[in-house]
């Protein structure tokens, strides 16, 4: 295990104000993120286009090589920065070679990310196909009732954001690999939290905005698409470096770029991705597997003792990450008051909406938070008075 007070005194100096349960909404970024951001603006500001052409052109080939690296992907033209996971999976949702028919499964609960880039396929003829949540998630068996012929595509989030369930990847990998379908993973809960092996998982494409589990700045993310896959896309936006001869500005000439490069939607964020690789590096230096153990166990932790003061849980045992959600047991207003008083003894949570619109709470970790912050949280919840 990692050492957790020089972490917290190095990384996350607002561990010693804030009680921050709050990962799964936006994380903070580590102190050499932020510096590493300043240091790319200063220069930005000095000299843009010798930061660009000297900083800049080396950082992006690292950026491509250690996420590559980092998810067990082919190479790094596998990659590709994104400004979100949204953008990211509606630019291969309008980029499927896909006929009038044809229908996309999905579970009934995923975020609206990872829902509505497909959903806006519907206008084209395309199906979708809600498959009901199995304790909170996609489950093989729940697919296999609505998978058909004309199934084309299966997306998941790898970590549930309501329910905090866990994707079993490699089971629905294997099980979209079979059938020729195509694979497709919102990580943006999980990448930073657990270990993805995109070859293993026999994942096709993978996205994730930099803001939660990554610990990045919000703006940056990356997307991994399997070369094969890459090459039977083709993009409907397309940015300048996008294409195969990208620097004759004037060629007009469409033809993609080999793999993931099709996808560039233009200059992209130079400062975020600085950051972005930085928040990377300390990861893989905790090393995720350690953090996965960590966080799931204090999850499960938080789960027990909310069970024990009597919020009842969605987040269902054995099958969790790092995030945990219960019914408030309260009205909206008064589960809005909890929130704020927790606020204000220094607690950070955030209420979410079940689908029949019953309020909830949320409490998502990440490699920092410690054991001691959930005895004072207990302590704290415990005399709450609506
Ligand atoms: C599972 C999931 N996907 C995507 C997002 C949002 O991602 P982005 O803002 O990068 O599109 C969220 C935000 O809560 C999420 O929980």
């Amino acid at each position: 295990m990692y050492d957790l007070s020089k972490l917290r005194a190095e990384e996350f100096p607002l561990s010693t104000q804030t009680i921050y349960f709050n990962h799964a909404s936006i994380s903070p970024v580590p102190q050499r993120a932020k510096a590493k951001m300043q240091w790319s603006a200063e220069l930005l500001a000095q000299h843009p286009s010798r930061h660009f052409m000297q900083d800049g052109l080396p950082m992006m080939m690292a950026f491509h090589q250690e996420i590559a690296d980092f998810i067990n992907a082919a190479g790094p033209q596998e990659i590709v920065p994104v400004t979100s996971t949204s953008a990211a999976l509606n630019q291969i949702a309008q980029s499927l070679p896909l006929q009038a028919g044809d229908n996309i499964c999905f579970c009934e609960i995923e975020f609206p990310s990872n829902a509505y880039p497909w959903m806006s396929l519907e206008r084209d003829g395309i199906e979708i196909r809600h498959v009901p949540a199995v304790n909170g998630g996609l489950t093989v068996e729940a697919l296999e009732l609505l998978v058909d012929a004309r199934t084309r595509v299966v997306a998941v989030s790898a970590v549930q954001f309501f329910s905090g369930h866990r994707a079993d990847l490699q089971a629905l990998g294997e099980f979209c690999q079979q059938r020729g379908l195509l694979f497709v993973v919102d990580a943006i809960q999980a990448i930073g939290h657990l270990r993805i092996d995109v070859q293993a998982m026999k994942i096709d494409v993978l996205a994730s905005g930099g803001q939660k589990s990554l610990m990045a700045p919000p703006g940056v993310g990356f997307m991994y698409v399997r070369d094969a896959v890459a090459e039977s896309l083709t993009p409907r936006s397309i940015g300048p470096n996008a294409t195969r001869d990208w620097l004759f500005w004037l060629d007009y000439d469409l033809t993609p770029m080999p793999g993931a490069a099709r996808f560039m939607a233009g200059t992209p964020n130079v400062v975020g991705m600085f950051g972005l690789l930085e928040s990377l590096r300390l990861l893989r230096e905790l090393d995720v597997e350690q953090i996965d153990q960590y966080t799931t166990g204090l999850a499960a932790e938080a789960l027990e003792r909310l069970a024990r003061l009597g919020y009842r849980p969605v987040t269902q045992r054995e099958e969790h990450s790092a995030i945990v959600t219960v019914e408030s047991g309260l009205s909206d207003d008064n589960t809005n008051r909890l929130v704020s008083y927790l606020d204000e003894h220094g607690i950070s949570i955030v209420k979410h909406w079940s689908p029949q619109r019953l309020p909830h709470v949320r409490l998502s970790f990440h490699c920092y938070n410690t054991t001691e912050e959930l005895d004072q949280f207990e302590a704290i919840i415990k005399d709450f008075q609506p």
